[in-house]
């Protein structure tokens, strides 16, 4: 097929940019790389131009505090860049449950613009958004005008990620390589909270592993197991090793059997390369993967999410310090839900137990993270009201079902040693628990 006249240049796609224009692009390595860095160039003649984006990857100076008469920035999930920015004052977090993310957004606000990364043309005439539909598709048939950077170095994927180039107004070819997310090594902490989970993974489960160190370390205590599932909202390095390891199968699912069904991927090349023209792994709308009706429908469904925080009576801080908006709660409600209404589902937040915290004397200190209340202005990602199984390196609490006072008593065995009397104390202290 010939795509020529769609073909436009970096500079044409950033000179349709007007001033008030609303531009959404994709979520981490599906964002428009090469328009994000580029951006800025346009700032002397915009004013008031509002990108939103979801845990972007590519470095941009629209974030910059010189340029916040012309751009602002509204978040889905926050990445160190935003983290950084978020004083300048043009920055903000759009509180959400990742698979509302795109329908509640289109009910406030239409991109006049969505540009985002994609695969070169097939020969069928189709493009592949590669590494993320987790709003993209329904952002582009909502737009104006929308602009793909094709890039032979985006994987080709398959699911519902394939847009016809009839559809897209113009391309920029480029050839950037997509993010690399590298695994931290795994601790000793991670090895025994591995082992706790796989516990609790049966033969046949399907899983769901969320974004940070502990969920990705999991994959490695799942090796022994046989013919897992995968229906996750993000593809990780650990799940194509599982797959290549003829561990994950997808036999047993109940919908979209044999298939790995995600929303997005971010990791090594190995696992781009591992998605490029693989029918095994499926990128589909969010809306739907991470609807909690949608996870149910397998059985046997394990959310395995983490938490930077987690109270006494179960509430989960997952995406904020204290008032500081840390990331997103991205799909941790829907996914730990969605595996609860599943038949034999579990949902599981893993911690460590402590972090190390530069207190006001700029030491580190070691701190709780199993605390009588959540600091001032924490976000609740996951209510107390949904939470079911809580990890730490020294066991599970099984907080479904019970009561306030037995979650505190369960959450307390699971703290560190050295905060448990004082937790104890705590939690009759604030009157969570009476005497
Ligand atoms: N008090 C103060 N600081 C804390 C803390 C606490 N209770 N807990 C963690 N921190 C600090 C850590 O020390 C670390 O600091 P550093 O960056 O200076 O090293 C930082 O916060 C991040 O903690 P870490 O545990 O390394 O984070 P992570 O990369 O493993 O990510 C979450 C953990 C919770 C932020 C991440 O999983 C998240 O955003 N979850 C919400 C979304 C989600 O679960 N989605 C699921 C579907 S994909």
């Amino acid at each position: 097929m010939d795509y020529s006249s769609k073909l436009i240049s970096l500079e044409q796609a950033l000179a349709m940019v007007k001033s008030n224009d609303q531009i959404v692009t994709g979520l981490g390595a599906a964002e428009a790389g090469a328009f994000m860095e580029n951006l800025h160039t346009i700032a002397d003649r915009v004013r008031n131009v509002t990108i939103t984006n979801c845990n972007p990857t590519h470095p941009s100076k629209v974030y910059d505090s010189q340029y916040v008469d012309s751009f602002n920035v509204d978040g889905w999930f926050y990445a160190p860049q935003l983290r950084k920015s978020h004083t300048n004052g043009n920055m903000s977090f759009i509180p959400n449950n990742l698979h509302f993310a795109a329908t509640k957004r289109l009910d406030y606000v239409k991109p006049n613009i969505y540009v985002g990364a994609a695969s070169m043309p097939d020969k069928h005439g189709y493009v592949s958004l590669s590494l993320s539909n987790t709003y993209e598709m329904r952002m582009i048939e909502a737009a104006d005008l929308v602009i793909l950077e094709i890039n032979p170095n985006m994987p080709y994927t398959f699911g519902d990620a394939q847009v016809p180039v009839n559809d897209i107004d113009y391309m920029v070819k480029v050839d950037y390589k997509p993010p690399v997310v590298t695994d931290a090594p795994f601790s000793e902490k991670d090895t025994v909270i591995g082992k706790y989970i796989a516990d609790m993974v049966p033969d046949g489960a399907c899983i769901q592993l969320g974004i940070g160190g502990i969920p990705n370390a999991v994959g490695e205590y799942l090796k022994t197991k046989n013919d897992i599932g995968v229906h996750t909202e993000m593809m990780t390095n650990s799940m194509m090793n599982l797959a290549k390891m003829g561990v994950i199968t997808g036999k047993c699912k109940q919908i979209n059997k044999g298939k790995m069904v995600t929303t997005f991927a971010l990791g090594l090349p190995e696992l781009y390369e591992f998605m490029d023209y693989n029918p095994a792994v499926a990128i589909m709308d969010g809306c739907w993967v991470n609807d909690p009706y949608t996870i149910r429908q397998n059985d046997n469904q394990i959310s395995i999410n983490t938490t930077l925080e987690i109270d006494l009576t179960g509430q989960c801080a997952s995406e904020s310090l204290g008032s500081r908006q840390f990331s997103g709660t991205g799909g941790q409600a829907d996914t730990a839900i969605g595996a609860q209404m599943s038949k034999n589902g579990k949902s599981i937040i893993a911690l460590y137990s402590t972090a190390m915290v530069k207190g006001a004397d700029g030491e580190k200190h070691e701190i709780s993270k199993i605390v009588p209340q959540l600091m001032t202005g924490a976000a609740v990602s996951l209510s107390r009201n949904d939470v079911d199984r809580v990890v730490t390196e020294y066991g599970v609490a099984e907080l479904r079902g019970t009561n306030i006072k037995e979650r505190v008593a369960r959450l307390i065995a699971i703290a560190h040693p050295k905060f448990r009397d004082q937790l104890r104390e705590d939690a009759v202290r604030v009157g969570i628990i009476g005497k």
